[in-house]
């Protein structure tokens, strides 16, 4: 079956980067000249997604707005013949119907938030984009998993090991039969202290899921700080249907923490012929004078 719908879960408080999110959702923070989430929706288009449910809170209308289209700068980019700056805002919009919103009223938990699209989702398999973690790859990672799917079906989320020091940051595999590229998971364990941690492999912002998991969010039941987990929920599909994790290809960034945010920054502004050399030149300088 195709992964044909993507939730995006963008209804955090983002309190790492305060003040910054005060009035903006993480997401909108752009690295380079692109927002956050227009980077995973172009992931998510990538992999083949065609309907893309936005669960909201906070600074909602900065993301609708994003994802709109916008008559007034449009036609005055048109006008002035700046072909290059209105295709920059209008080339990968998705088409109209195929945007979603929908609202988590109050921050429970990001298995709160998933919860919240259950009705927009429906009965089928689904992905999940952390647009937070960002992902440089040569192959889009969503596209990665995606074909992994296409092998394993039921469940497929993206692994990365961490620091064992870093374990409870993170919801943690207890990892079963695994050739070093998939790993099959027996179990899973959000933030756990490094001393109980069952492996040092982690869940990052990643997933493709099955419908099922929406009758264990139901539950509401409450995990680690008091919230919604989306690993309890997930740790119930284990064992009902096939459960892997796999290690992609690429690199990923956490640009919900600063020195992520940073290092994204350069990353990508690295892999742009027009930003390159003057940022290569800059760093060198500064590195160097430091
Ligand atoms: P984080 O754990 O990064 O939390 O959420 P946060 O609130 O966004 O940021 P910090 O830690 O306070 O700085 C992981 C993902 O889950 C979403 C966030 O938007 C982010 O994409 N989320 C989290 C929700 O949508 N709702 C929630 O209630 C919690």
């Amino acid at each position: 079956m195709k992964v044909r719908k993507a939730v995006f879960p963008v209804g955090g408080l983002g309190t790492r980067f305060l003040p910054a999110t005060k009035a903006l959702p993480k997401e909108m923070l752009p690295i380079v000249d692109k927002p956050l989430i227009q980077y995973a929706v172009e992931e998510a288009q990538a992999a083949g997604v065609e309907e893309f449910i936005f669960v909201t809170g906070r600074g909602k209308s900065a993301i609708e707005d994003h994802f709109d289209f916008s008559f007034e700068l449009q036609e005055t980019l048109g006008s002035r013949g700046k072909t290059e700056a209105l295709n920059s805002i209008s080339d990968w919009l998705p088409p109209a119907g195929q945007v979603a919103y929908t609202r988590q009223q109050e921050p429970l938990g990001l298995g709160h938030a998933v919860w919240c699209a259950r009705h927009l989702v429906g009965d089928e398999p689904f992905a999940i984009f952390l647009a937070d973690d960002l992902i440089l790859s040569r192959t889009p990672a969503l596209k990665q998993m995606v074909d992994v799917f296409a092998e394993t079906g039921g469940n497929v989320v993206a692994v990365m090991d961490v620091p064992r020091a870093h374990t409870n940051r993170y919801g943690i595999l207890d990892v079963g039969a695994d050739d070093g590229r998939l790993a099959e998971i027996k179990g899973l364990v959000e933030k756990p202290h490094p001393d109980a941690a069952p492996s040092t492999l982690s869940v990052i912002g990643r997933y493709i899921l099955l419908p099922e998991v929406f009758d264990y969010l139901s539950a509401m039941e409450r995990g680690a700080g008091g919230e919604i987990q989306l690993t309890d929920a997930m740790a119930k599909l284990i064992g009902k249907s096939p459960f892997h994790g796999l290690r992609f290809e690429g690199r990923r960034f956490d640009c919900g923490d600063k020195l992520g945010f940073l290092q994204a920054t350069v990353a990508f502004g690295l892999e742009r012929d027009d930003l390159r050399d003057g940022l290569k030149t800059f760093l060198s300088e500064i590195t160097t004078a430091g």
